[in-house]
């Protein structure tokens, strides 16, 4: 977990530069349904995490526990990140959404192991979602945060892969089976409420539905065989290797 914790510690230096001075400007035919969408995602991303620190914690290992106190710093940053896009578009943040509620839930109910991978579930679906909106826009503000994002959102999977790689490797071939099938049936339910609920902006951004739930399949195949199948290993998530703006 040292190379996580380095990987954080770096990361949370080395950020792509926002140019705010030129404004944040976004296509017309984005601006509401990017707006509507982004509302929900923020307010996912704000919380304090106080539950995962606190199981981190009880692991013992003090530099886990470190790499998640930076983790958690990294998702508000984001919740940051987009409440001053919001803000700057004139867009009211949201106190509170139904569906991060439903992941509290969901997370509060159980140990480490099933918190992560109900976590999990919108890390896999924000890679794909920042993806698309990064390639929708030309603007260099939101360009450089969905780019900022995603580089992040793909670390944290790669991360949580990681830990839980190690956690369910003493289980039984059924049990590990059995946990990969609940966790798909889940995660599928959650990207057909998450197209339900934000297919008016993936629209507006030129991708197809049917795409993007193909699209978060494949993300959940390589998480899935990153953390049952022991022989697949889910590359370390690049330092410096952030989409272009
Ligand atoms: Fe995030
Ligand atoms: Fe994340």
């Amino acid at each position: 977990m040292q190379e996580w914790l380095n990987y954080f510690e770096h990361n949370r230096v080395n950020r792509l530069f926002i140019p705010w001075e030129e404004g944040a400007n976004i296509e017309a035919h984005l601006r509401r349904p990017l707006i509507r969408s982004l509302r929900r995602f923020q307010v996912g991303e704000s919380g304090e995490g106080r539950k995962l620190r606190r199981h981190a914690a009880q692991t013992g290992d003090p530099v886990y526990a470190r790499a998640i106190e930076l983790f958690v710093r990294e998702e508000q940053e984001h919740a940051r990140l987009m409440g001053e896009l919001l803000r700057r578009l004139g867009a009211p943040l949201l106190r509170r959404h139904w569906s991060s509620d439903c992941f509290k839930w969901m997370r509060r109910a159980c140990g480490l192991r099933v918190e992560l991978l109900v976590l999990l579930l919108p890390e896999m679906i924000a890679k794909c979602y920042f993806r698309v909106l990064h390639d929708a826009t030309r603007y260099s503000v939101p360009r450089a945060i969905f780019a900022q994002i995603l580089h992040d959102e793909n670390g944290h999977v790669a991360f949580h892969v990681e830990y839980l790689r190690r956690a369910f490797e003493g289980l039984s071939f059924t049990r590990r089976i059995a946990i990969q099938v609940a966790w798909r049936l889940v995660y599928r339910a959650t990207c057909a409420v998450m197209i339900a609920d934000h297919g008016p902006v993936l629209r507006a951004c030129g991708m197809s539905l049917k795409r993007f739930w193909n699209d978060c399949g494949r993300v959940f195949d390589e998480t899935a065989a990153g953390i049952f199948s022991p022989a697949t290993v889910l590359a370390p998530a690049p330092i410096l290797q952030l989409v272009k703006s």
